[in-house]
């Protein structure tokens, strides 16, 4: 193994990571999920539909329990699960137990040397969160990940994000030259001093939306670990074509997305309007100020592939309108208009929008919800909906199937 293999196997193996979760049904049934997940994402990676089942699954350091979520949520794939760490595993193998989950194989193992799974390859969705930025050389770990996609596989994956992890790193930098170790006495320390900070430090907007904190385990690996780096998103982009991949799309479109982040009556507004897209979501993660870690899809660019654009194909009133999994809200309170609600943004709703939106159940076709919406307020035009509709697929809010379009190159 190499050197920071075996630094980063040792630190994940006394801090595990994440914090276990002990039943892994009942947090599912309480509202946990995982970002890429296929059976709530499946539309945003394979547009034309595709069956899950017989699918072949690798969990690229897995951690304490994302192996036993990918198990469970893909009852008829088979998961493959690696890991450095030993201790890791062993909480994997408690839920694989508890949960009776057959599916799911587990093997201590470095990225690095996945081409050795090619037995239980190739691999039809791979997801790697959170760990090929603790590489010392995370271009290796993503081509190695890569010689193992199928042809028309696709992988979930998410690095750090530079721009919101600053204060971060001057505080890593810091509890470096001071020579602050992973022990007790020293978590204890940066748990005290962090929000004495003064309010102007980076460091506390980071904090503020970080949801792992709260235990040694994150503190050490926010804080005091010895191997990390983060992307922008040019340097993201330039992972995945530096290493032949070719980048599918964000998780979720709303970080991205140029109506939510300025009002489309404001000059800067037809000004970004006219950049590429890989221009324009670099403006926009400078402009928003950071952000949640990147999480986005790749795949092999000679994948068949197209992409739903209701704004922009002709048979865009045949789509069929996937509410995102839970997160988006209709707020409703008397005597006022209707709010679309999802993360940092919101949005009012005309009657229009109210109709549109109560009509969709996830199988209708854009033509049958308006039909459907007239009865409630007739007079919606073809153009309000097709606008509708577009504009909730670039703000994430809506994925789309298109089950009988055939793919194409
Ligand atoms: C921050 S944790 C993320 C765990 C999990 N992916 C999640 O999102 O919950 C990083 C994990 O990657 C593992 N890891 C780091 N480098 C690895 C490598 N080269 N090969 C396999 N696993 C690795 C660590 O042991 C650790 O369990």
């Amino acid at each position: 193994m190499d050197q920071v293999s075996e630094i980063v196997a040792r630190q994940y193996s006394e801090y595990v990571y994440p914090e276990p979760i002990l039943d892994m049904v009942k947090a599912i049934e309480e509202g946990y999920s995982q970002y890429g997940a296929p059976n709530l994402y499946a539309p945003l990676m394979w547009p034309e539909g595709r069956s899950l089942d017989g699918m072949k699954v690798l969990v690229a350091g897995c951690g304490t329990h994302q192996a036993a979520y990918f198990a469970l949520t893909l009852p008829n794939a088979t998961v493959t699960a690696i890991d450095l760490s030993l201790p890791s595993l062993q909480h994997g193998q408690f839920l694989k137990e508890k949960h009776g989950l057959g599916n799911l194989t587990l093997r201590q193992l470095n990225i690095l040397e996945v081409g050795t799974l090619a037995d239980q390859g190739p691999f039809d969705f791979i997801v790697c969160s959170g760990v090929l930025h603790h590489m010392a050389d995370p271009d290796a770990g993503l081509r190695a990940l890569a010689s193992v996609l199928a042809p028309d596989g696709v992988m979930a994956l998410m690095v750090y994000n530079r721009y919101a992890r600053l204060g971060v790193y001057m505080l890593q930098d810091a509890w470096r030259r001071l020579g602050l170790q992973q022990n007790a006495e020293d978590i204890e320390l940066i748990k005290t001093v962090t929000p004495r900070l003064p309010a102007r430090h980076a460091v506390h907007a980071y904090v503020r939306s970080a949801t792992d904190l709260g235990n040694d385990s994150g503190l050490v690996d926010t804080f005091l670990h010895p191997q990390d780096r983060a992307y922008t998103v040019p340097e993201v982009l330039a992972f995945a074509r530096d290493n032949g991949l070719h980048f599918w799309d964000w998780n979720d479109r709303l970080d991205f997305s140029l109506s939510a982040v300025v009002a489309p009556n404001h000059p800067l507004h037809a000004r970004m309007a006219k950049l590429p897209d890989e221009e324009r979501w670099a403006v926009t993660e400078l402009l928003l100020g950071g952000g949640g870690p990147h999480r986005f899809y790749l795949c092999h660019p000679g994948r068949e592939m197209f992409k739903p654009n209701v704004a922009t194909d002709a048979d865009w009133s045949g789509f069929v309108p996937l509410v995102r999994y839970p997160g988006l809200e209709i707020v409703k309170e008397e005597g006022k208009p209707g709010r679309l609600k999802r993360r940092w943004h919101e949005f009012t709703l005309g009657a229009d929008g109210i109709a549109l939106i109560n009509a969709i159940d996830n199988v209708r076709t854009i033509t049958q919800i308006l039909e459907e919406a007239r009865t409630k307020v007739p007079g919606i035009t073809e153009e309000t909906a097709r606008g509708f509709f577009a504009t909730l697929q670039d703000w994430g809010h809506l994925l789309y199937a298109t089950p009988n379009r055939k793919a194409q190159g």
